[in-house]
């Protein structure tokens, strides 16, 4: 028999805590012996439920208590997580967390405090949700020079945008939906912000590259700007808008960039809709390899949390992961990239296209039936052609990269 303890039971703590009862028999058949919940650590108290008798305001009961050997941390933010984190860590026990935030900001200090106690620290929940591209990228994949990882790595900007397009929903309507679903942050501004989906990118740069990849050095444009009119034209291109992270590794150096783009219908992330999440990793032997499902919500973050508490207690005598390195990888800025470009301006006639078109050297012009503008798709550009050229049109609207 194991005994695990649960900090934080917000919607993944107790995702996970009734994923632990639904599949005990699967998983106790497994692991060879079956896992209980000790201990809850959580600021409330749950009166009416049957777990309060679990419930602890105290870590000290955590951390104190022998029998527990694995600590699922889902509790968000770097503090007190970070603090309570390390004392687990250093009193022996495996920690196992779907906190993002934490593992951009502190992944270092975790993994070294995992090393030096021999116990493991792992954190599959905190990119993809239920997605197992971690373990794919240390485990599977680690014989490959990655290239390039492109994702949809937010569920509920992925939910705004697909509602958007396909129901027709408002931006308001579509994110209290997901926040109803329990897809979004306690502060949803991280969702649409793009921040959610930066950290995440960041985590995924940082074991590609074996180096600290830091979200703060990666540009980063949210979903807020985008228009039922952007919408409209998109659908003229048979294109469909989407938060893409995407990271390229040349050289040594990493290219990160987290923004809505059109989608072209031949990319692997074009049928990526609702909170299903995408992710393309482009290895230089193994090709293109997509892994997508569900990227948010109780069941499918805490199915990864859960398979986490298994891992750990299956290879409890050795360290797994050894994560990345304090050293930060050498960041370069997006001005050299290459894309394609959307562009809406105001025009009436040919004359306004011709200009447009003389001004980007080309490309084709799109009509949304929007009253006094037109749309342009661009030849491919750097950031920095683009950012002049645009300067040059008279009556730019805005830009929305093409993927
Ligand atoms: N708010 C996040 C999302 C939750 O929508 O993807 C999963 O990390």
């Amino acid at each position: 028999m194991k005994y695990i303890a649960i900090m934080g039971l917000g919607t993944i703590g107790r995702g996970v805590y009734d994923l632990l009862k639904e599949n005990r028999r699967e998983i106790a058949e497994r692991l060879g012996e079956e896992i209980f919940v000790k201990r809850i650590l959580d600021l409330r108290d749950f009166p009416e439920e049957e777990i309060q008798r679990l419930v602890t305001h105290d870590v000290a009961d955590i951390i104190e208590d022998p029998e527990i050997s694995v600590v699922v941390e889902t509790m968000g933010g770097v503090e007190p997580a970070f603090s309570f984190e390390i004392k687990a860590l250093n009193a022996g026990k495996h920690v196992c967390t779907s906190n993002k935030e934490l593992v951009e900001n502190k992944g270092p200090e975790l993994f070294a405090a995992a090393r030096e106690n021999k116990v493991n620290f792992f954190f599959e929940a905190s990119v993809g949700g239920g997605i197992p591209i971690i373990r794919a990228l240390t485990g599977s994949l680690t014989a490959e020079r990655v290239g390039r990882v492109s994702g949809i790595l937010n569920g509920t900007t992925n939910y705004i945008l697909s509602s958007m397009t396909n129901e027709g929903g408002t931006y308001e309507e579509a994110l209290n939906k997901a926040m109803q679903l329990g897809y979004a942050e306690r502060n949803p501004a991280a969702d649409v912000e793009g921040f959610d989906a930066g950290r995440k990118l960041a985590i995924l740069a940082s074991i590609i590259t074996g180096r600290r990849v830091c979200f703060g050095e990666i540009s980063t444009e949210g979903i807020t700007g985008i228009t039922r009119e952007d919408i409209r034209y998109s659908k003229e291109l048979g294109y469909s808008i989407k938060l893409i992270a995407e990271a390229s590794f040349e050289d040594g150096a990493v290219t990160a960039l987290v923004a809505p783009r059109m989608v072209r219908p031949e990319s692997a992330l074009h049928p990526i809709n609702g909170v299903q999440n995408g992710i393309v990793v482009c290895g230089n032997m193994v090709g293109k390899v997509l892994f997508s499902g569900e990227g948010a919500g109780a069941y499918a973050t805490a199915s990864a949390v859960s398979a986490d508490v298994i891992e750990a207690l299956r290879r409890c005598t050795e360290t797994v992961y050894s994560g990345w390195s304090s050293e930060k990888a050498d960041i370069r800025d997006v001005s050299g990239s290459r894309y394609r470009y959307f562009v809406r301006a105001v025009g009436y006639n040919q004359e306004d296209y011709d200009n447009a078109l003389s001004i980007f050297g080309g490309g084709s012009i799109i009509n949304a039936h929007i009253q006094a503008e037109f749309g342009l798709v661009t030849p491919e550009m750097t950031e920095e052609e683009f950012h002049k050229k645009s300067g040059e049109l008279i009556g730019f609207i805005k830009s929305i990269r093409i993927k």
